[in-house]
């Protein structure tokens, strides 16, 4: 495990489990909701890649809304810090405790309220603890999708998903969540519950207070209910994938696929030829779907669209057009769906091939198109042979994944590493989080992105809402704002 304890102490004004509180506890949820069985405990307090580890003895799982608010209520009379957590599968160390915290899940909380075809096409209201993937199923058989789409919707939850205003590869045709979310239930660290799930699709009344809570990763309030605009299904669904032998290429061609393909493009995905050497060597079954060589890049590229002939049509005449300008060096069109979902598990599986090879450095950025690739190629003089450095990204929305793939985690390697990146995003007026959020990796990091003014206000609006700073502490912000409480 990669350890925290030298940077972060334990805020001694939080009290510890008590047989008193577990007793409490038992009331509101009964047996089953209070859990302290080590083996539940060991997956609960370990991240998703085996990085980040808490040493919680307590994990709570409410059934309905009214239960986190008792819950949150004794946990901020009694002092007790919680951990909000979903799915678990965050990548910046923002789900797990870092000490002893309470980790509460909503899992349970898996019902969809209401799905709304008619009044304001498409609105899905549901709790938050329902698995992304099974509301992409729902909604498949209702003729419509979800606008999100990440590699981990087997296991992410809604509230997980807002909470940390997940990117993911559909961002660039249909937007943030701070577009699609209509409206949240949220509960405070008072255990007031906040009923702003509005399912409008315009409302200019005061503050749009559900906007704190979309990307708040947990620190502001436990989100229990969601309301969201989806999309309706189309018909046509492609997918190319290609090479280009430069960066350059691969900028140019994002460009032409926005004026060919505007309308119906619904991602543009790319990796370098380590990403592509690291699937073909890690995962199971994956071949490279442009043999006999590796090139230089890959980029993935789907449209949607209602009009088969016509939206095929158009992306072979794109694919053609690039060959022909030089553009693009090799490139193929899925056949069938098999073909389709072999692409896009190239692209989904990355991270889980990353965790294979060993220990991971992540960094998640939003970069200026045009010096994304000049970081890859600096972070690769940088480290030297001691690591491998690996990216690829949700080009289409300017964000580049960036990881350095090591044998083992080792600070010698970090220290090449950072403040390397945050300082050069920073010069170049980039974000040092682009879609995972800052959890407990990037709390302190904050000012590389964020003005001290800004940061300010965010500590004032945390004090406000969370007086006791119960709520995922550590995370987020620096905890030295919060010293002295
Ligand atoms: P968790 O990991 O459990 O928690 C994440 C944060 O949200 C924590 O700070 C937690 O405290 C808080 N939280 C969770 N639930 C609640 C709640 N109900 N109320 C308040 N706070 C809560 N992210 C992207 O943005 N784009 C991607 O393309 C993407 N792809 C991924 C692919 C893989 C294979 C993996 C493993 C991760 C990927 N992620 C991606 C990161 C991660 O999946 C997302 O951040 C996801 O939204 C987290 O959801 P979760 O339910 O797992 O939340
Ligand atoms: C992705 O786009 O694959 C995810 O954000 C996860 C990652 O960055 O590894
Ligand atoms: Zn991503």
């Amino acid at each position: 495990f990669y350890s925290v304890a030298t940077t972060v102490h334990r805020n001694p004004l939080f009290s510890s489990i008590s047989p008193d509180d577990i007793s409490y506890f038992k009331t509101i949820l009964g047996e089953r909701g209070v859990v302290q069985d080590a083996l539940a405990l060991d997956a609960a307090n370990t991240d998703w890649m085996g990085k980040y580890r808490g040493s919680s003895k307590l994990l709570l799982q409410p059934k309905n809304t009214e239960e986190v608010s008792q819950i949150l209520k004794y946990c901020n009379s009694r002092c007790l810090a919680v951990v909000p957590q979903g799915g678990n599968t965050g990548l910046v160390g923002g789900s797990v405790p870092v000490f002893d915290e309470v980790i509460i899940n909503v899992g349970l909380m898996r019902n969809i309220l209401s799905f709304d075809k008619v009044i304001v096409s498409g609105v899905l209201v549901c709790e938050a603890g329902c698995i992304l993937e099974n509301l992409i199923s729902f909604l498949d058989d209702e003729g419509f999708i979800m606008p999100l789409d990440l590699g981990a919707k087997g296991s992410c939850q809604i509230g997980g998903n807002v909470s940390t205003n997940a990117g993911g590869l559909r961002l660039l045709r249909y937007g943030s969540l701070h577009g699609s979310v209509l409206g949240l239930e949220a509960v405070l660290a008072n255990g007031t519950v906040l009923d702003m799930l509005g399912t409008l699709r315009k409302d200019n009344t005061g503050y749009d207070l559900k906007h704190l809570f979309i990307g708040s990763e947990g620190s502001l309030g436990i989100v229990t209910k969601v309301s969201i605009l989806t999309p309706p299904k189309l018909s046509s669904v492609n997918i190319a994938f290609l090479a280009c032998e430069d960066y350059t290429s691969c900028q140019k061609l994002l460009l032409e696929a926005k004026k060919k393909l505007g309308g119906i493009l619904s991602a543009f995905e790319f990796l370098d030829s380590d990403a592509m050497s690291l699937v073909l060597k890690h995962l199971d079954g994956v071949r490279n779907p442009l043999p006999p060589s590796i090139h230089n890049f890959y980029i993935l590229i789907e449209t949607t669209g209602s009009n088969e002939t016509f939206d095929k049509e158009n992306l072979e005449a794109f694919l053609l057009h690039s060959v022909e300008s030089g553009l693009v060096a090799n490139g193929v069109l899925a056949q069938d769906i098999n073909q389709a979902s072999s692409f896009w598990h190239i692209r989904e599986g990355l991270p889980e091939a990353l965790m294979k090879a060993g220990a991971v450095y992540k960094y998640d950025l939003s970069l200026p198109l045009e010096k994304m690739y000049d970081l890859v190629e600096e972070m690769r003089v940088q480290i030297g042979p001691a690591a491998k450095v690996v990216a690829y990204g949700h080009l289409g929305d300017g964000n580049l994944h960036l990881n350095i793939s090591a044998p083992a985690y080792d600070d010698n390697i970090l220290a090449k590493i950072e403040p390397f990146v945050y300082e050069w995003t920073s010069k170049n007026r980039g974000s040092i989080s682009a879609e995972h959020g800052l959890g407990l990796m990037k709390a302190a990091k904050i000012h590389y992105s964020k003005s001290p003014e800004t940061v300010q206000v965010m500590a004032s609006i945390k004090k406000l809402l969370d007086p006791n700073g119960i709520l995922n502490p550590y995370k987020v912000l620096p905890s030295s704002l919060f010293s002295q409480n």
